[in-house]
């Protein structure tokens, strides 16, 4: 490597977060920092990382797009088969990490999952372009596979087959609903001396506010 990592910094000054702006509701908050990195075309303003954690208490993760926010929950979709569907299976208990460079932001959200109820993910799933609904259709999400051309050959199998019709989601495929209960939002500041604000879900239902040294 040529470039000595050491030497990559960068000062963060964009913005700030005062707890006098703090909304009691730290879902409102999420909306407005996620509209805010749609609007300034970050690339891939929804994409978020998940943690998952095995039976034996392994952590993994891995990127996913968000696809929903009603209720308080947080909409993803993938295949129940894959890693994380079976370590979620097991282990209901995620953590989602949304990190948007360009504004100096991140918000860690850790909760429990749950499937969404089929007919959310058929309604999600119709809307998919075809190829996307067939690629789900036919990918056997984590598991190892011979080649790319045996991938190619069951995804053309299936698109003549699907070819003018309404393509089924399958049974494998579907929606997360992530319920949180601890929410941190995260705003770089300059000499790292950040703003951190803690939102921690109550019995009463009422989120906790705490500020938290960076
Ligand atoms: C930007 C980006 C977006 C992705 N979106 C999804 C998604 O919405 N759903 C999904 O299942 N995988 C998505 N992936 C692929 C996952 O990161 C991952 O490779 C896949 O879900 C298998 O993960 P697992 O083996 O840990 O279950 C995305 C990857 C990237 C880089």
């Amino acid at each position: 490597m040529r470039t000595n990592l050491a030497d990559i910094r960068q000062e963060y000054t964009k913005s700030g977060l005062r707890e006098n702006e703090l909304p009691g509701d730290p879902l409102s908050l999420f909306s407005r920092w996620l509209q805010e990195a749609i609007d300034a075309e970050v690339d891939e303003p929804t994409a978020v990382i998940v943690g998952t954690v095995s039976p034996e208490g392994k952590p993994s993760t891995r990127t996913v797009l968000l696809k929903g926010l009603h209720d308080g929950k947080f909409i993803f979709y993938t295949n129940y088969e894959s890693r994380k569907g079976k370590q979620l299976a097991q282990n209901p208990y995620i953590s989602l990490s949304f990190v948007w460079h360009a504004l100096e932001r991140q918000v860690h959200i850790e909760g429990t999952a749950a499937k969404v109820e089929p007919a959310e993910s058929d309604e999600y799933f119709r809307i998919r372009p075809y190829k996307s609904r067939i690629g789900a259709r036919i990918s056997p999400q984590s598991q190892p596979i011979k080649s790319r051309m045996q991938l190619m050959r069951a995804f053309v199998r299936e698109a003549a087959r699907w070819l003018g019709k309404n393509v089924e989601r399958p049974a494998n495929w579907g929606g997360y609903a992530v319920t949180p209960t601890r929410i941190e939002f995260w705003q770089g500041r300059p000499n790292r001396l950040h703003d951190r604000f803690l939102y921690t879900l109550q019995p009463d239902g009422e989120w906790e506010i705490s500020r938290l040294a960076p």
